[in-house]
């Protein structure tokens, strides 16, 4: 990395002298003791208690934790959509946490992918022209929006649908589509919440095979939130949330391969989508 001065600090001047942070160049994620509060009227609800967690390049993390426990709110922050009421946050060693709404939307464009559970695609515009969305709010020239695009829908199997819109595609192909618009500006990150939770289990596992292959080739590093345990095993980390809290954090003893989850799958009848 060249800009070394800008790589996380090793000394943080928090509130308070010499609180000494080690970091790792290779460290995409740090967060320290992140709160979240929402006060909507008169209700105050603590999303976040205080999260400190560390996520090195090339990672592959599930999220797991019951409705409600926060993890929606963890992965908002971590995209930059959100800012902590407390805490630090720095992404690829820059402080985030408290950048103004514009530059945050800056760093979210540039750095980090995501794939929501509702698909979101635009309606009535072609597949290829959803997955160059992006760049053209990056205002690249429109032969490399095409030709970037293309690259991302070859990624998630989807080069012969490029002309179909999103109504003529399945809910899994509508969700590789999703994972494409999420790549096509390199990314650093890929956040992807319940990606799988409106799947059927073949349609779940081409989209953990496109990002297990991603994260293995690309080293891209996958956040990924899931109420499926047999979806989380196909990380290699685990975090577990309860309450606001980080409850759990190991790895995943024996990760499942999606490619081999597809071929053992068995053989079903062609359903219409
Ligand atoms: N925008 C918001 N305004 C007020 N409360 C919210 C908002 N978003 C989430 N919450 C609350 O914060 C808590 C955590 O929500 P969330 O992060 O969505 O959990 P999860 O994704 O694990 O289901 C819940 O109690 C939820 O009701
Ligand atoms: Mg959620």
């Amino acid at each position: 990395m060249a800009e070394t001065g800008q790589r996380v600090p090793t000394i943080v001047e928090n509130e308070g002298p010499g609180l000494f942070v080690s970091g790792s160049p290779d460290e995409v994620v740090r967060l320290e003791q992140v709160h979240r509060v929402y006060h909507s009227g008169e209700i105050v609800v603590h999303a976040l208690r205080g999260v400190t967690l560390s996520v090195a390049r090339g990672e592959m993390v599930a999220v797991m934790g019951p409705s409600g426990s926060g993890k929606s709110t963890l992965m908002n922050i971590i995209g930059c959509l959100d800012r902590p009421t407390r805490g630090r946050y720095w992404l690829s060693g820059t402080d985030v946490s408290t950048l103004s709404r514009d530059d945050l939307a800056d760093i979210r464009n540039r750095q980090i992918g995501f794939v929501f559970q509702s698909l979101n695609l635009v309606p009535r515009t072609s597949a290829l022209e959803n997955v160059a969305l992006p760049l053209v709010y990056a205002g690249l020239p429109g032969a490399a929006q095409v030709r970037r695009a293309r690259e991302a829908l070859a990624a998630v199997n989807l080069s012969d649908r490029e002309r179909n819109l999103p109504s003529q595609l399945s809910g899994g192909q509508q969700q590789r589509v999703a994972i494409a618009r999420a790549l096509v500006s390199n990314p650093a990150i890929i956040i992807a919440d319940e990606p799988t939770g409106a799947l059927d289990t073949r349609s779940s596992l081409e989209i953990m095979e496109i990002l297990q292959r991603l994260n293995r080739e690309r080293e891209l590093t996958t956040l990924l939130v899931t109420h499926e345990h047999d979806i989380a095993r196909h990380a290699r980390r685990l975090i577990g949330l309860r309450d606001g809290r980080v409850s759990h954090d190991a790895p995943v003893e024996h990760p499942l391969d999606a490619a081999k989850g597809l071929e053992e799958l068995p053989e079903e009848v062609e359903q219409d989508l």
